[in-house]
């Protein structure tokens, strides 16, 4: 059995680490499986650089991680495989509303586990970057007195919340946007989350998709929400990756949240992505 040795080097503080002396091809035996499990619930965001993944491949190794959900999204799907989609940005498609500190689908009833992304082609400059913050880092910061504020509150999160901002996205899905939108009401989702794998506490609220505390006066609502929005963009919560054509990352959803870095417009880059349930629990 190969990837006996396999290697996590951790690449930032609050989190982030890379996997070496691994290929994701190979035939992966339940040990080197766990581990990898493992260093996700430790790292929340992992890398695994020098892959060459074709995207049934990376399905394949996303599998590892939790069983694989179809997209609710408005990303393009592969050959209309709903289980991979296209991130795909030039000039004539510029990177929308993922550029904004945010967790994947929070507006959900259950969102997503996890995610892989794999980078395909990319801008020759080193742009294009994504960044990660820990929001376990960032719970464990707070005072004990902000802790127990917060502990047992609620926040309605909601899908539409920036559209303002995507309306060239939604001119192309806006009939998909509609059916989405009556399936996905706003719904309440606890402010602070405990991680159903490592039992650590989350803060549960991102600027993207976070509209208001239930049950407190608006402003006191809008202020405390005007806080925690600052923490991801915290230097101390954060990993930034610089990506290589090659590279899949595997997020933990619950523990983290990312801001794409738009820097790179109008050029090319591509991704696909899969996303992931069940907090490691393989199908
Ligand atoms: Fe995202």
């Amino acid at each position: 059995m190969k990837n006996s040795k396999i290697e996590v080097h951790t690449s930032g503080a609050a989190l982030g680490a890379e996997v070496h002396n691994i290929n994701l091809k190979d035939h992966l035996s339940d040990e080197a499986k766990e581990t990898l499990r493992q260093a996700l619930d430790d790292h929340e965001v992992i890398f695994f650089p020098d892959q060459n993944l074709d995207p049934n491949q990376q399905k394949e190794a996303t599998r590892i991680f939790g069983p694989l959900l179809p997209s609710y999204t408005f990303f393009d799907h592969l050959d209309d495989d709903p289980e991979i989609e296209l991130v795909i940005n030039d000039k004539d498609k510029p990177p929308t509303g993922t550029a904004r500190w945010h967790a994947d689908l929070t507006w959900a009833k259950e969102p997503p586990g996890g995610t892989s992304l794999y980078a395909r082609k990319l801008p020759g400059d080193g742009t294009g970057n994504t960044i990660w913050a820990s929001m376990s880092a960032a719970y464990d910061a707070l005072s004990d007195r902000m802790k127990s504020y917060l502990e047992g509150l609620e926040a309605v999160h909601s899908w539409d919340l920036l559209l303002d901002g995507r309306t060239k996205f939604l001119a192309r899905s806006g009939e998909a946007f509609l059916n989405h939108k009556s399936k996905n009401p706003p719904i309440p989702q606890p402010v602070i989350r405990t991680h159903p794998r490592t039992g650590k506490k989350i803060l549960n609220v991102n600027p993207t998709f976070t509209n208001h505390i239930v049950g407190l006066p608006r402003l006191e609502s809008q202020g405390i929400l005007e806080f925690l929005f600052c923490l991801p963009a915290r230097p101390e919560n954060q990993v930034r990756h610089k990506w290589h054509e090659g590279t899949l990352a595997v997020w933990d959803n619950t523990a983290t949240q990312h801001t794409a870095v738009d820097d790179f417009y109008p050029q090319y880059r591509e991704l696909t992505r899969v996303t992931f349930g069940g907090h490691g629990v393989p199908v």
